[in-house]
């Protein structure tokens, strides 16, 4: 199995005070997340608070988002260098929000998950079907080809470099979490799609994932851990989820 990581995705929430106080607690309970790397990603304003929140911990940052350029007249967008530069280390990319909400194509998505390797930070490509194109039998089509795009420019050495994060839509902030042999499923695929070197490529499980069923979906064979929302702006319950992958 890899190195298990746990990502919280704090989206839009909280202000400053909360992000430091959040990141604090994770910082001194840091011990019992042994083996497995823990990583936050506040809302950009806070990054710095939380960089400072987390030092000397095991506790890891990332950005929630990035641009795809490396700096220039970008109103309002903000580089990998930049992110790099206080202190975070790994940044979502093609999250299902940013793609339905904001019409980043699976183009831009690559641009951005390529441009954050060149950058020095490790991407988390987010990859998932809509409740439609499951019902309609597309989720592999739809995981695959998201997934394709980014092979397509990056080639398949650097994608398996990066992480997958496998979060179908119809299951992120709904309650509804894919069952573990679901979740399985679709990660199986995706690490076949691979080929050898998805071996040692994380894959992980986002949607909905609480403490009542983060067990059940990591004792899954193909899934390194999760990418967690809603639960992650819980300091004890976020922690109890990365806890479960110590056990797990
Ligand atoms: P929820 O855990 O709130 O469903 O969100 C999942 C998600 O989108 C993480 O990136």
């Amino acid at each position: 199995m890899n190195k298990p990581l746990i990502a919280g995705n704090w989206k839009m929430h909280g202000n400053a005070d909360n992000a430091a106080e959040l990141a604090k607690h994770l910082a001194l309970h840091d011990i019992t997340f042994a083996g497995v790397d823990v990583v936050v990603f506040p809302p950009a304003v806070h990054l710095e608070r939380v960089v400072v929140a987390v030092a000397n911990s095991a506790v890891g940052v990332g950005a929630q988002n990035m641009s795809q350029w490396a700096s220039g007249a970008y109103t309002g967008e903000i580089s990998g260098d930049m992110l790099k530069d206080i202190g975070c280390h790994y940044v979502l990319v093609g999250h299902s929000e940013r793609r339905i909400l904001f019409a980043e194509s699976s183009q831009l998505v690559a641009e951005k998950f390529d441009a954050a390797q060149k950058q020095g930070l490790t991407p988390i490509l987010c990859v998932g079907e809509s409740l439609q194109q499951r019902q309609q039998g597309q989720t592999v089509e739809v995981v695959t080809a998201q997934i394709a795009a980014v092979i397509n420019l990056v080639g398949i050495e650097n994608l398996c470099k990066g992480v997958v994060a496998y979060e179908p839509v119809w299951a992120i902030g709904t309650g509804e979490v894919a069952s573990p042999e679901q979740a399985q499923a679709v990660h199986a695929e995706i690490r076949s799609q691979l080929g050898s070197q998805g071996a040692n490529t994380r894959l992980i499980y986002g949607g909905s994932v609480k403490a009542s069923n983060a067990g059940a979906i990591f004792a899954q064979p193909d899934i390194d851990g999760g990418l967690v929302g809603g639960a992650s702006l819980e300091a004890t319950e976020f922690s109890k989820i990365a806890q479960l992958m110590v056990q797990g």
